[in-house]
């Protein structure tokens, strides 16, 4: 308490131009995440690994994205990851205080990353709006 400490922050890519750094924003956990292959050019399926212990069940989480570049609000996105009816990953459903490991693809729109830096926020949480992961995270994306 009082100052509160961070979290270390976390390097996901630096190379060819594109740097990803991240940083748990939950003050009572960090959580590893990482990408398979660095690219400006975004495939529409790339293999993520990401590792958490869980603070709440998750029969349902959706992810919330806020995207800002210079100070100014550039998009907003809200995506649902584990409905009731639409559990689309293998650990929808596990319950609070379980470790959850995910290794494998996500499906994201392909999309080359503007040059710029960009500042994101991501926060998961479940149907009680109780938060399971916070993460902000600074993309620089330059031309080489
Ligand atoms: C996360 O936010 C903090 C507080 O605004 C900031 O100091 C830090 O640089 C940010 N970390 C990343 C990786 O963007
Ligand atoms: C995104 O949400 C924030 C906070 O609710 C709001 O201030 C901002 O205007 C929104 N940005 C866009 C691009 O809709």
């Amino acid at each position: 308490g009082g100052g509160g400490k961070a979290w270390p922050t976390h390097v996901v890519c630096s190379d060819s131009g594109l740097e990803v750094l991240y940083q748990s924003c939950d003050p009572l956990q960090d959580f590893g995440f990482s990408v398979e292959k660095c690219s400006k050019q975004l495939k529409s399926n790339i293999n993520i690994r990401f590792g958490i212990i869980l603070r709440e069940d998750i029969k349902e989480l959706f992810l919330d994205l806020a995207l800002m570049s210079q100070g100014s609000s550039v998009l907003n996105f809200s995506y649902p990851i584990c409905e009731a009816a639409l559990p689309k990953f293998s650990f929808c459903g596990r319950r609070k205080g379980e470790q959850i490991y995910y290794a494998g693809p996500v499906n994201n729109p392909e999309f080359t990353i503007p040059q710029g830096e960009y500042q994101v926020l991501l926060e998961l949480y479940t149907e009680k709006r109780s938060t399971v992961a916070c993460a902000n995270a600074t993309i620089m994306c330059s031309e080489f």
